[in-house]
Parts: structure tokens; sequence; C-alpha cells
């Protein structure tokens, strides 16, 4: 006769290398969810899986739970095929801001459910909040009309999608135990997965800017999440793309929204417009409005040189509430009352940018957040950087510190001052956008 399962026999049984039944892991995403298992036996569990891993199979059930524990949107009201993008994060990666009018302005809806930025890495909500009035937190049944008439809509994760991931993630957090495969699939794609969309595509950076420093462990997580998301119905590929300099020439919430209309105007950075039409590209295939990668980059051309993504990144803002005003003038957007240049020592080419050094700098000026519970300043940040392979003359600024505290400006220029290396040859060609994963 078998008696009730206790969480610590659950824990005992990965602890011990098993491979754990459905219902084992259904138990344990129930405990995150309903509080029936404590704090010390989640955490316990996390550790053990990190240590023993999950194989493919408990790794789809696992997030398949992930995303049940919650409510998974419904928009099936949306009749165009609805597609959405994700990024592991960077440093000055601000491609959903464009790239999701862009899509949406081929004839594909873009229901996208985006987070705050971490640690060096920032975030679409951020950024989006840079926008004066931008409302961020919508209801579902909002975002759902929204989706329905415009095609686009960007907001921030409801309490209600997939509740297991807040819980269990604030414990990763503090328990060591983020950098683990089958826990970012269960957590990124639970999140993705109950959005409503039908496929998805995904840009896994590494490099030293992103969360997986080496190209061979993004290319194992790109592969697991591409492998779980299609097991679960929805047709998944994944690009992974360098993050070793920041991307573009702007690191920090406004200037990033600046970047990204500058981009909806056809004249973004060479290195941003790359991924952005490479995974553009990508979702206009999945969702089947165009039969070659030609096909669609020609459309996703002609969204911008029509203004047409730029009037659905203007209506996106109008029905969010912002002041879509800042699409004229992007002076509008909150401006830093201090700026400082940050000179080259020499004069050459530049070798290298250190993205890790520059975000350090964006977050010493308070464009991100130290702490989950760290308000960030939309103002600053870092612009006007600097590209590996540019000439620089001794003494020009390669980047500008935009601050609004003297002693975070000295800090963060002191910061920048090793960040740019110059040499007296052109740098070698290196590699942006690596290999395309998943059928
Ligand atoms: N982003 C997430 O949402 N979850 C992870 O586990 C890692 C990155």
């Amino acid at each position: 006769m078998s008696g009730p399962v206790f969480p610590q026999h659950i824990i005992a049984r990965k602890r011990d290398g098993h491979i754990l039944t459905d219902a084992e892991i259904a138990s344990f995403v129930r405990g995150a969810t309903d509080g029936s298992w404590a704090d010390y036996q989640l955490s316990a569990m996390l550790m053990a899986i990190f240590l023993r891993g999950m194989t493919p199979a408990e790794t789809a059930t696992y997030t398949a739970a992930m995303m049940r524990s919650g409510i998974v949107a419904d928009l099936g009201s949306v009749k165009l095929p609805k597609v959405d993008k994700h990024s592991t994060g960077g440093v000055g990666d601000k491609v959903s801001l464009h790239l999701a009018p862009m899509v949406a302005a081929c004839g594909v809806a873009v229901p996208m459910i985006s987070g705050r930025g971490l640690g060096h890495s920032g975030g679409t909500l951020d950024k989006l909040e840079a926008i004066p009035g931008f409302r961020v937190s919508l209801s579902l049944e909002e975002y759902r009309a929204q989706v329905e008439r415009l095609g686009l809509c960007l907001i921030g994760q409801t309490a209600e999608l997939a509740p297991a991931d807040r819980k269990l993630y604030a414990l990763r957090d503090v328990t060591a135990t983020v950098e683990c495969i089958p826990l970012i699939c269960g957590s990124i794609l639970a999140k993705k997965l109950a959005e409503g969309i039908d496929v998805l595509v995904l840009d896994v950076k590494f490099g030293r800017g992103a969360f997986m420093k080496e190209k061979a462990k993004a290319r194992e997580l790109a592969q697991a999440l591409v492998a779980v998301a299609t097991t679960m119905g929805k047709p998944t590929r994944a690009l992974l793309t360098a993050m070793e300099e920041p991307l573009g020439r702007a690191v920090g919430n406004a200037l990033e929204v600046a970047e990204s209309i500058a981009c909806l105007k056809g004249r973004g950075p060479a290195d941003t417009m790359a991924v952005t039409f490479a995974l553009g590209e990508q979702m206009l295939l999945l969702a089947g409005v165009a039969t070659t990668a030609a096909e669609a980059r020609r459309q996703l051309e002609q969204s911008l040189s029509t203004g047409a993504a730029l009037s659905k990144f203007r209506a996106m803002v109008t029905a969010q509430g912002g002041d879509a005003r800042v699409v004229d003038d992007p002076a509008l957007l909150p401006q830093a009352t201090i700026r400082l240049s940050v000179p080259s020592s020499r004069s050459g080419w530049v070798q290298d940018v250190d993205a890790m050094q520059v975000a350090l700098a964006a977050l010493r000026l308070g464009a991100g957040r130290a702490r989950a519970e760290d308000k960030v300043d939309p103002a600053v940040g870092v612009g006007a950087l600097v590209k590996r392979g540019e000439r620089i003359e001794a003494g020009a600024a390669w980047a500008i510190v935009h601050a609004n505290d003297q002693r975070a400006a000295q800090e963060a220029v002191a910061m920048l001052t090793k960040a740019m290396v110059v040499g007296d040859q052109p740098p070698p060609a290196v590699e942006l956008i690596g290999e395309l994963i998943g059928a």
C-alpha cells in the first residue's frame, strides 16, 4: 500500500539521480504555486535538479506544468498568425522595441510579454516606460483586445501568468541555481508559451555581455529550448548571436528608445539592424507569411521604407497611454542633466568595446537594477558609443555618459576608461549572427 508522498521523498529521488515521474514534477510545481512545499524544500529540489539535471522528457513535463501553473492566454479570436521573439538578454538590446512593430506591419500579430532588467542586462519594460505615460501593466483582456485590434501589444508579466516561475525564479536567484538548462527552459518557455502564441523565435546570446558566456553553452541552451517548445506543439527556432560589444550605440532606457525610433526611421546602427533583420526573417518564415529569407527581408525593409512600422509603433504607444509625440521629437524623452565625454587616449582603430564594462557603468548611473526592488532612472546611460572597426582620433569622445548625479557620472567615466581598446590596424571581422537552430 502506498502512503502519501512527501516533498522530501521526491527531493531524495532527484538527489539520488532518478528520473522523476510526471506526478512528482507536478507536485513540485504545485508546491511552488500553492505554498504546499516550504521554501527550503523548493530550494533543495532546485539544487538537486541543478546537480542531477533533467532528461528532455522531464524538462518538457516540467515546462508544461510551469506554464499551466497559471492562465494560458486565449488569443483564439486573433485571426492572424501570432509570433513572438524572446532574447536571453544583453547590453543595449533594444531590438524588441522596433522589431515587434516591423513584424506586425508585415501582417503578423505580435503579442509580447516582456521582463524588466536585472543585473547587467536591460529589460524591454523599463525601456518602454521611459516613454512618458506608457502603461506596461494591462489586464489580459486589454492585452487580447489590443492584439486583436492592432496586431501588437508589449506588456509585463501579469500575476496570472506562470506564477510558479515567479516563486521559483526568486529562489533560484538567491540559491545559486540560475544557470541550469532545464530550469531556464521551464522559466522562459512557461512565460512565453502562456502568451497565446503560435510560433516563437529565440535570440540566444553568447559572449561576455550575455547570460551564457560560452557559445557552446548558448548552443546547448538553444537546442534544449527549441526541443522543448517544439515538443509542446509550438514551432520554434533559435539564432545564436554575439554579445561582446554593446548592440548599437546606446545603453540606457530613454537613449535606447531614441535609437529604436531611429531604427524605425531607417537610421539604425548596422549591427542592431543585422540582428533585427535576422530575427524578423525567422519570425515571418515561421509565421508562414514568407517562403524565403530574401522575401521576408524585402517585407521587413518595406515596413521601414513605407513608414508602416513607424505607424504601428506610434499606434501602440498611443494605445498604451504613452506620449506618441516622442516619435517625431525624441527630445521629449527623459533627458539627463549631466553629459560627460569619454575621450580616447590615442588615435587608431577600435579593436574592442567591452559590453560588460559599459553595462556596469550604466548600472552605476542608475539605468538598471542591482536588486529587483531598485528603481531605474530612465534618462541615464551611455550614448554615442563607438563601434569595433571604426577609426578614432586621440582626445575624441568614444562615448558620452548621461547622468543625473555628479559622483555617479565621474565614476562611470572612470569605469569606462579601460572598456575601449584602440590598435594600429583595423581588427579582423567577427561573427555577429551565429547558427540557426531548429527546423
Ligand atoms: N530568463 C528567465 O526568464 N528565466 C531564466 O531562468 C533565465 C533567464
